[in-house]
Formats: structure tokens, sequence, C-alpha cells
């Protein structure tokens, strides 16, 4: 069984991509919950803690979501890199900076007992869809 790791009710996790989803920055928090150190993240693709029982739909809407200049907000299940998981919900923001480039924002807080139980089923269902 993988273990679950619960978030601080405070902690409020936020990395930043390029337009690609290739990591540029991430707060001590996400290192921390993550289990990596910043410079294993900075220039790794943001899938690097993506959790196998996440369904593709999900990333999809992100995406369409967010390069349409939208925000996506959702329920995301992260991989800690030594083993176990942790649940988020997650706000993803478009920006665009004064030199023009365009990135992404994700800020990231607890996901009440209720929401995982939700999420949880809910994603299992749509794995299951995609095989
Ligand atoms: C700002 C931002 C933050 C993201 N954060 C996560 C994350 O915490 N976990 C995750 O699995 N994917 C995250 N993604 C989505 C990934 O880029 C990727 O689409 C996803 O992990 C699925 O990987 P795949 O496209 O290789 O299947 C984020 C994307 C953006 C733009």
């Amino acid at each position: 069984m993988e273990k679950e790791v619960f978030l601080d009710d405070k902690a409020f996790l936020v990395s930043e991509t390029d337009k690609n989803g290739i990591i540029s920055f991430a707060n001590d928090e996400f290192c921390k919950y993550a289990g990596y150190t910043i410079e294993e993240l900075i220039n790794e693709p943001h899938n690097i803690v993506r959790h196998a029982d996440m369904p593709r739909a999900a990333f999809k809407d992100l995406w369409g979501t967010v390069k349409k200049g939208n925000i996506w907000r959702g329920f995301v299940k992260n991989k800690v890199k030594d083993g176990g998981y942790y649940w988020v919900y997650a706000t993803v923001y478009p920006f665009t900076s004064c030199n023009g480039s365009r990135g992404y924002i994700s800020c990231r807080k607890k996901a009440s007992k209720n929401e995982v139980e939700e999420y949880t089923k809910l994603y299992k269902q749509m794995k299951l869809k995609e095989n």
C-alpha cells in the first residue's frame, strides 16, 4: 500500500511552468511535499510528479483551459519522489510576463477528506474507461 501524505492545513504549494509545462519555479513547500530539491525540479516537465492514478482527461481539461487563457481548478493526486502520494486542490493561472513570455502558475492547498474520497472514486472510474 502506498502511503498517503497529508498536507498541513495552511500549506500552500506553488509552482510555475513555461508555456510547455517545464518547471521554472517551485516554492519550498512544493519541494518538501514532492520530495525533490529545487535543483531537481527546475527545467523538468511537470509530469515529474504525476501519479499513475490520475486520468488523462483531467490534464487534457487543465491544458485546454489554461491555453485558452482561462483559470483551471481541480483536484490532483501527486506522487512523492520516494514513494507515497498527496492530494491537493489546485488553481492554475495563465500569465504573460512584462517581457511577453507566457507561462502558468499553480497554487495548491489541502483537499478535504470528503473531496479526496469523492475524487478517488471519480478518477478510478475515469481510469477504467481509458482502457
Ligand atoms: C502550472 C502547471 C502545474 C502543473 N502541476 C501538475 C502537478 O502538480 N501534477 C501533475 O501531475 N501535473 C501537473 N501539471 C500537468 C502536467 O504538465 C502534465 O500535463 C501532467 O502531469 C500529465 O502528464 P502527461 O501529459 O505526460 O501525461 C501542471 C501543469 C501546469 C501548467
